[in-house]
């Protein structure tokens, strides 16, 4: 149910085209759009939750993840619509939160607090992953074949938590690196207002990279289906791991060439990225944070570069990045919101198994593997609203079917929302509502 997610680590884009739209009105309330995108979060814990858990209709669930191997494996977050621990896209989008948080931080105002929690809950779960078991990194939890064939919420779960690791021998260099990029960014996140837990991330971060680069080979190689084709490694690792020559010459070259290649055609050309009918959305919060980004780069560099003969500027990107995230937040020709409980026409029935299933609460008996298809199936929309969820979006015509069975347009997931919440900040800095 989750085949085309497979591509979602693949960074390497090209050939977009772009959706048109018709006219433009105010501004979205981007300070709304980033409080939810951070809540979002919450919906998607694994393991024991606080009182401070907002979410209401989630509740404890996994608390035996790592018995299988006779370690806590507790915590961390379901990728996506599904009950799986895929630590290969969590550490993407742990890395992605944790970069937007230090270049956005300051522009978060009280969700920057939040922003910190949802990047911890990710962590905490990381170290216990790469200190349980001396030699061994853990990698995942949960058998996604098995997963996949269920339709329950996490808080039923009864499908084999298997537990996955890389080693010596099974090497995975790819999830090592991205988990050690995780760990490491969020120990920057950390430095001044926990500068213990910091210092733990970072000595962490360094032990995992070492393994990452003393024992190279594809985490696909070693753990075959219970990753792939979830979450394939399609790049390798060693472009990575290159020891690139300390300088930025390189980065900045690569980085404007793959702007080069993304800038419509035109000036006045207007719409949404496509790259891809599965997930699209993850492609376009991906691009929008470098867009971003990079435009902040270069107003402060004050640095200016050309595409053939087109100067590129940084109102440039960041005009392009304010128009995926405001077709994002319904300025489209559907007038639709891609994000759950963001403006009045939002996404009803998203392909989430806790959100479209009766909460424990309102039903506290177990429905088990099979018993909650009658809710996959039905045309009502979800009981649970999942705030500040992205789902994967229209299609290449702006069309959106809003069906629960279409996992393409109608499933969210971890990594399309960690890697918005930096351009949210960012445009909820510049642009007031
Ligand atoms: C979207 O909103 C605009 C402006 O309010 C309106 O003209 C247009 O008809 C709406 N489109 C749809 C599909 O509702």
């Amino acid at each position: 149910m989750a085949l085309t997610r497979a591509a979602s680590l693949c960074l390497v884009f090209f050939s977009f085209t772009f959706l048109f739209w018709g006219t433009v009105q105010g501004n979205p309330n981007y300070r709304d759009a980033l409080a939810k995108s951070i809540l979002f979060f919450q919906g998607q814990r694994s393991g024991r939750l606080p009182t401070s858990q907002q979410i209401t209709w989630r509740s404890n669930s996994g608390l035996s993840d790592g018995s299988l191997a006779n370690v806590d494996l507790t915590g961390g977050y379901y990728d996506a619509g599904d009950n799986v621990k895929f630590n290969f896209p969590m550490a993407f989008t742990t890395t992605l939160l944790s970069w937007g948080t230090l270049e956005y931080g300051g522009r978060m105002g009280s969700d920057l607090q939040n922003a910190r929690a949802a990047i911890r809950w990710a962590t905490d779960y990381f170290l216990k992953c790469a200190t349980a078991t001396p030699g061994k990194l853990y990698v995942g939890v949960g058998d996604p074949n098995a997963d996949h064939n269920c339709w329950e919420r996490p808080e039923d779960m009864d499908t084999v938590r298997s537990v996955y690791s890389v080693s010596a021998s099974n090497p995975g260099s790819d999830v090592a690196g991205e988990t050690a990029a995780a760990l490491a960014a969020a120990s920057m996140v950390f430095r001044e207002v926990d500068p213990k837990y910091s210092s733990l991330l970072l000595k962490t971060a360094k032990n995992v990279m070492q393994f990452a680069m003393q024992y190279r080979g594809a985490y696909s190689d070693s753990l075959g289906s219970a990753v792939c084709p979830f979450y394939c490694s399609y790049s390798g690792y060693k472009e990575a791991l290159l020891d690139n020559d300390k300088t930025f010459e390189p980065f900045i070259q690569q980085a404007e060439d793959f702007i080069c290649r993304i800038l419509p055609n035109s000036p006045s050309s207007r719409g949404l990225m496509f790259k891809l009918s599965g997930s699209n959305l993850q492609y376009v919060t991906s691009i929008t944070f470098l867009l971003t980004t990079y435009s902040k780069y270069m107003t402060t560099a004050k640095h200016t570069f050309n595409c053939g003969n087109v100067l590129v500027t940084s109102t440039t990107l960041r005009n392009l990045a304010k128009k995926q995230v405001d077709y994002i937040l319904g300025v489209n020709p559907l007038n639709k919101s891609y994000m759950v409980g963001y403006g009045t026409d939002y996404p009803r029935r998203i392909h989430h198994r806790g959100s479209s299933l009766p909460s424990l609460a309102s039903h506290p008996q177990s429905y088990g593997c099979q018993g909650g298809f009658q809710f996959f199936y039905t045309a009502n929309p979800n009981p649970n609203i999942l705030t500040g969820a992205i789902v994967g979006g229209p299609d290449q015509n702006d069309a959106f079917s809003d069906d629960r069975t279409d996992y393409s347009q109608s499933e969210p997931a971890t990594y399309i929302n960690g890697a918005i919440v930096g351009p949210l900040a960012f445009l909820a800095g510049i642009y007031k509502s």
